[in-house]
């Protein structure tokens, strides 16, 4: 939700959410299945932190799914500071700056991993 306050231009990729107001969006059942998707792909990426070269792959596939969704790829790394604001207060005092850093290191390699295959995808 905080994406799309910040990032208008997000919703309008997700068809069911085109014209629909902030608390329309909130309550939907659309947002609540592609967050956990979001989050099962996340699960997912961790469970292959070891496999460095499956992980690629994932992640490539992942991002190549994104352009047939008519994402941007400059938009997929403004979901970086969103999961980390969503994230934080769920771990309380678990949440600590190794923590933090280990989340962003993640995101950030994940969402720019994503938008080079988008990139290549788009030539
Ligand atoms: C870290 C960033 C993101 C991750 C990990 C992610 C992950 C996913 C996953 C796993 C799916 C399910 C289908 C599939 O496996 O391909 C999906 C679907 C989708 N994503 Fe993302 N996504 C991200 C960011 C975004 C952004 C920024 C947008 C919009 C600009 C977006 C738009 C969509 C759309 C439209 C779908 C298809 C509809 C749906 O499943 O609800 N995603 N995403």
């Amino acid at each position: 939700m905080g994406l799309f306050e910040t990032h208008p231009d997000v919703q309008e990729v997700f068809a069911p959410f085109r014209g629909l107001q902030v608390e329309q969006v909130k309550h939907s059942k659309e947002l609540r299945s592609h967050a956990l998707r979001v989050m099962g792909f996340v699960e997912k990426a961790v469970r292959r932190l070891d496999q460095p070269d499956k992980l690629e792959r994932l992640i490539r596939e992942c991002g190549r799914n994104h352009c047939h969704y008519g994402a941007h790829p400059h938009q997929v790394q403004l979901v970086v500071p969103q999961f980390l604001q969503a994230v934080q207060p769920t771990l309380g005092d678990e949440w600590t700056g190794d923590v933090e850093s280990a989340w962003s290191t993640l995101l950030h390699n994940v969402t720019y991993i994503m938008r080079e295959a988008m990139l290549e995808e788009e030539k």
